[in-house]
């Protein structure tokens, strides 16, 4: 793996990226960072209530400069939120410090993952299932700027975590042959 490189964690709501992005951080002994808990911290706000007072546009210019900040890290594991790639600009700062790997599922196993927890506002308007199938439709393209994609449905974690050894591994071996 290049020098100090960041591992970037994209993807839909209730893919895994936080908890995988811990246990990675863990294994690898990288600094973790997640996104969301970054904007809670800057505006001393749960992102159900950041939603709730200002909206999203509000919600995406705070998550754009906690982008900003966070593309100055180096060896860290940043897990983001699932509407990252909605702006490109934010995608283009991930990209140049390191590895973006995107986790996926299919919607009823994300429906299944995100039903129990109330705290992601996007999901609490309307029918949930068919709120997810229309943002993964929305999203489907933009999440095709990873580096490696991961369809996680039929994975426990620690397959999840392995797979992604595994693209590292060979990152890393390619490199080292040149
Ligand atoms: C969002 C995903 C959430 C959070 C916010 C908006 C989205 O993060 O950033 O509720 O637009 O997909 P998770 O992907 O960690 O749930």
């Amino acid at each position: 793996m290049k020098n100090n490189s960041n591992i970037i964690l994209i993807g839909f709501m209730g893919t895994g990226k936080t908890a995988v992005g811990k246990r990675l951080a863990n294994i690898l002994n990288m600094d973790f960072y997640d996104t969301d808990q970054e904007i809670e911290k800057v505006t001393g706000m749960s992102i159900a209530r950041l939603f709730q007072k200002h909206g999203e546009i509000r919600f995406r210019s705070e998550e754009s400069l906690v982008i900003k900040k966070l593309a100055k890290k180096k060896n860290s594991i940043i897990a983001t939120g699932g509407g990252i790639v909605l702006n490109s600009q934010n995608i283009e700062l991930l990209r140049k410090t390191g590895y973006l790997i995107c986790l996926t599922a299919k919607p009823e196993i994300i429906y299944e993952r995100v039903k129990r927890r109330n705290n992601r506002p996007l999901l609490k308007k309307g029918d949930t299932y068919e709120t997810i199938v229309k943002l993964l439709k929305e999203r489907e393209e933009l999440y095709q700027c990873a580096d490696f994609t991961i369809d996680t449905s039929d994975m426990d974690f620690e397959e999840i975590i392995n797979k992604i050894l595994k693209f590292l591994g060979e990152k890393n071996s390619k490199e080292a042959n040149g």
